[in-house]
């Protein structure tokens, strides 16, 4: 028998996550956890979407048959303002809370976050923004995600919009990874196909994003691959039957894999570009990620061909005996193909992305850290480039 000579990754590596609970009636656990991990007086963190589902009476019962008492915050908008984060912690800090219960979708997780790391590090969110600005561990923290996309619910990002100055900062560090996240394919059964759609495009991104970062590793490299095979597979189904909890479970624990892949190798251009793009129009994350993906793709393709062939490969894009040019243009056109099949079908410009704006957003976009793992290192110029192609 002779060795399998492909080379490994042999750099120094780690790779960081939460416990987890994953499986059908995750989140009836939400006041064994409280309990445990000493929660004495718990500050509810959800938003008006989900105050309108039988989620949030449900985990207030929850509390109340475990003796926790509760505060709820709710004033939290789709891509989180930084006021509200600081809005959150006057709450938490009123009401004497001692741990944090989240419970949503990405925005909703990163606010709680937000307020987590404020209320222990005494300063204005702001400052966090950036690589490992965090130096006190934040209160216990639990996630339960209602989408499956953020994997805010395991990952060291927390992603706030400043609203002053109209982009999404990324804060990145280990001290945001929650304690505890109860991961339930059920809550996806609330979820518009819409919302089904972009968000299983944020957990694309984040798997292509992680499999071709220059901080890759075989751990991420496992979850990446994983997790576009189970989107490519399952997520247009999952639109057409929502109540199927065998497809919303496997959608589920792609937004999982694709989240521990990111959050340990990191992301890329897609990212930066849609931080940036997003916090300029208020515009869904998942929909500028999923304009911007196959735009970025045609930008790295060059960089990395034998990683994107790899994703062609399980994508289950046929491109044997195709010239690298040829499977860079099959590619791209699956994946446009792919989102149009989900519905998404806008382009910059009919979300109200004007010429004029495209130096104001790549100034922003090109300051932001996931360029930093991006397998094409960007200029200013390059991302202009970019989001001209996807007006
Ligand atoms: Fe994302």
């Amino acid at each position: 028998m002779t060795a399998n000579l492909e080379p490994i990754q042999l750099e120094l590596r780690k790779f960081v996550a939460p416990e987890f609970i994953f499986g059908n009636d995750a989140r009836l656990l939400a006041g064994n956890y409280c309990k445990q991990l000493g929660g004495r007086r718990v500050l509810l963190v959800t938003d008006y979407g989900i105050s309108q589902t039988s989620w949030l009476p449900e985990i207030e019962l929850l509390l109340k048959s475990q003796g926790i008492e509760y505060v709820v915050f709710s004033s939290v908008s789709p891509n989180p303002r930084d006021f509200e984060t600081m809005q959150g912690v006057e709450v938490y800090k009123e009401s004497n809370c001692n741990l944090i219960l989240a419970l949503g979708g990405g925005s909703v997780l990163d606010c709680a976050k937000g307020i987590g790391i404020v209320s222990t590090n005494h300063q204005h969110i702001r400052a966090f923004e950036g690589v490992d600005k965090i130096f006190r561990p934040m209160p216990p923290l639990i996630c339960i995600p209602t989408t499956a996309g953020t994997a805010a619910d395991v990952s060291q990002f927390a992603i706030i919009n400043n609203f002053d100055d109209h982009y999404k900062m990324a804060i990145i560090s280990k001290a945001v990874v929650p304690d505890v996240s109860l991961i339930d394919p059920v809550v996806l059964t609330t979820m518009d196909s819409f919302l089904t759609a972009c968000t299983g495009m944020d957990a694309l991104s984040h798997a292509f994003e992680a499999f071709v970062s220059n901080a890759n590793s075989p751990f991420t490299d496992l979850y990446a691959l994983e997790a576009i095979r189970l989107l490519a597979e399952n997520l247009n189904y999952t639109i057409e039957k929502p109540n199927d909890l065998q497809a919303r479970g496997k959608v589920m624990l792609a937004s999982l894999y694709a989240g521990l892949a990111f959050s340990n190798a990191s992301l890329g251009c897609v990212h930066s570009l849609a931080h940036s793009l997003g916090g300029f129009l208020d515009l869904p994350h998942g929909e500028c990620n999923a304009i911007l993906l196959p735009h970025v793709v045609n930008f790295n393709y060059n960089a990395v061909p034998d990683r994107y062939n790899k994703i062609a490969q399980v994508f289950g894009i046929p491109i044997e005996n195709l010239s690298s040019n040829e499977s860079k243009n099959q590619l791209v056109k699956h994946i446009l193909n792919f989102k149009a099949m989900l519905g998404i079908l806008s382009t910059l410009k009919n979300k109200g992305v004007k010429q004029d704006d495209i130096s104001i957003l790549a100034e922003k976009a090109i300051k932001d850290p996931c360029n930093a793992t991006n397998p094409r290192p960007p200029v200013k110029k390059d991302l202009e480039t970019i989001y001209s192609e996807a007006m």
